[in-house]
């Protein structure tokens, strides 16, 4: 089970047989052994720790009083609780990672990038969704094709708001995720009279959907990227009748280039000239801490652009739902194919994720995720930015160190030996480019991995530099 990333790093676990004082107890003590809690620092007051856990006051107390009954904390009349100046158990990061232990498959810390942190607990938000779905008849009728009415007429208003997208319930499908779109599309574009289709894919790129094009049989032609994401010349190689183009323009997956206005325009000019289809994938423009998220190509060519959304980067990617805005003629074909094939989007979980954005809950989850992800791209950045170009930074759940490839792969080596595993550009490249670079994900981690896998990484590129 992860842990949830309060300011101490905590796991409180009620199916844990310690006692929650004691777990609490055994947090702080953890927290000072590996130094996130050094002497001198202040703890939070009892209210505020037992608000952040979502426990009663009466735990934070009672663990406070054993660590000051043991010593490691000093309580200072009227001005708060302190940690005791207490001698280290030496540890030597050095030897640990010259010869390292081979971990146990648990202790293994993955820097995949794209995963979103998820509770160890159900929120209450999730567990009134839930709620509203469980007191609501069974779904008796055959349900819309095209998702839930009012599911679509929510994610419009969603989109309007948040990506500046104008669109309305009758140009939404709902589907399970990102790449259920991207087939539904694909699926739609092949009925056209084309002698061989082509998707054209930004190299590197997202895998799953070269993987996707070649599953339905379509070539794939590669486009490379710069800092600023698909390089709009290299479309002149694409060939011509190329019915679609896939591209991530606000982040880049994984380089993290966020594409400006003239080549939005130019992107949506090329698809107008050639009658191609953009397919953007705004996987996860949810997450922006500087800037706001650029806005959307397909609102620029809403007739030749199909845009794709999802919950995978915010609820998590096994809740399996998405959306896609698309033009009317691809919306008639793909509902008429999912009512013939019975693809119906689970209503229960539409149910769920109406109740969400009904409430509010949808864009509070978000903003306090966002929270975490804006001070982790922070903290990543200033440990990183010594080493090489960053990109993607400021936005998403990665960041990218930019390398020569073999170093990217010597260092992901290192790392791999030290428990944590680090993808390369490589992982996302399938025609050579001179591009190298790890991939940094710091999404799904509980706080204490994150801290371990950064310094595991920054002890590798360290050592790397000074060699
Ligand atoms: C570029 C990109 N798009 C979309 C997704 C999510 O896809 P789905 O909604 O199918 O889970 C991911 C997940 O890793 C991704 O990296």
């Amino acid at each position: 089970m992860g842990m949830p990333p309060n300011s101490l790093s905590i796991a409180v676990d009620r199916s844990d047989r310690r006692t929650l004082p004691v777990q609490v107890a055994d947090g702080i003590r953890a927290a000072i052994d590996r130094g996130a809690l050094v002497p001198g620092a202040r703890l939070p007051s009892t209210r505020a720790l037992s608000d952040e856990l979502g426990l009663a006051r009466a735990v934070a107390e009672k663990a406070y009083e054993q660590l000051i009954a043991e010593g490691w904390l000093d309580a200072r009349r009227g001005s708060g609780t302190y940690v005791r100046d207490i001698p280290h158990a030496v540890r030597s990061r050095r030897t640990s990672r010259r010869t390292p232990q081979p971990p146990l498959p648990s202790e293994r810390i993955s820097l995949r990038p794209g995963i979103p942190w998820t509770p160890p607990r159900a929120s209450e938000a999730w567990r009134r969704a839930w709620r509203d779905v469980g007191t609501s008849p069974p779904p008796g009728a055959y349900p819309d094709p095209a998702g839930s009415l009012e599911l679509r007429r929510r994610i419009a208003d969603l989109l309007g708001r948040t990506r500046g997208l104008h669109t309305d319930a009758d140009s939404i499908v709902v589907t399970t995720g990102s790449i259920h779109g991207l087939d539904l599309a694909l699926g739609a574009l092949s009925t056209t009279d084309c002698v061989e289709h082509v998707l054209a894919l930004e190299n590197p790129g997202y895998r799953a959907a070269a993987a996707l094009a070649a599953h339905r049989g379509w070539a794939v032609h590669d486009v490379p990227v710069d800092r600023e994401g698909l390089v709009i010349e290299s479309l002149r190689s694409v060939p011509p009748g190329a019915p679609a183009i896939y591209v991530t323009p606000s982040h880049q997956y994984p380089t993290g280039g966020l594409m400006p206005i003239g080549r939005r325009r130019a992107l949506a000019d090329w698809a107008r000239q050639t009658g191609s289809t953009i397919i953007e994938d705004d996987y996860d423009s949810e997450f922006r801490y500087g800037i706001a998220p650029l806005p959307t190509v397909t609102e620029l060519v809403p007739d030749r652009a199909v845009y794709l959304g999802t919950v995978s980067k915010t609820l998590g990617a096994g809740v399996r739902l998405g959306w896609m805005v698309a033009p009317p003629a691809l919306v008639d074909r793909i509902t008429e194919t999912r009512r013939a094939i019975g693809d119906h989007p689970s209503v229960p979980i539409q149910h769920a994720m109406t109740a969400l954005l009904r409430d509010g809950e949808w864009d509070r989850s978000v903003r306090s995720a966002r929270r975490i992800y804006r001070a982790r791209d922070r903290v990543v950045a200033a440990a990183l930015s010594r080493f090489g170009e960053l990109r993607g930074v400021g936005a998403g759940l990665h960041t990218v160190l930019v390398l020569d490839p073999a170093v990217a792969r010597e260092i992901a080596t290192v790392c791999a030996d030290n428990g944590v595993d680090l993808p390369t550009l490589a992982h996302s490249t399938r025609s050579p480019t001179s591009d190298g670079g790890i991939v940094v994900g710091y999404g799904a981690l509980a706080e204490d991995q994150f801290e371990r896998a950064l310094q595991v990484l920054v002890d590798a590129l360290h050592d790397r530099s000074v060699s």
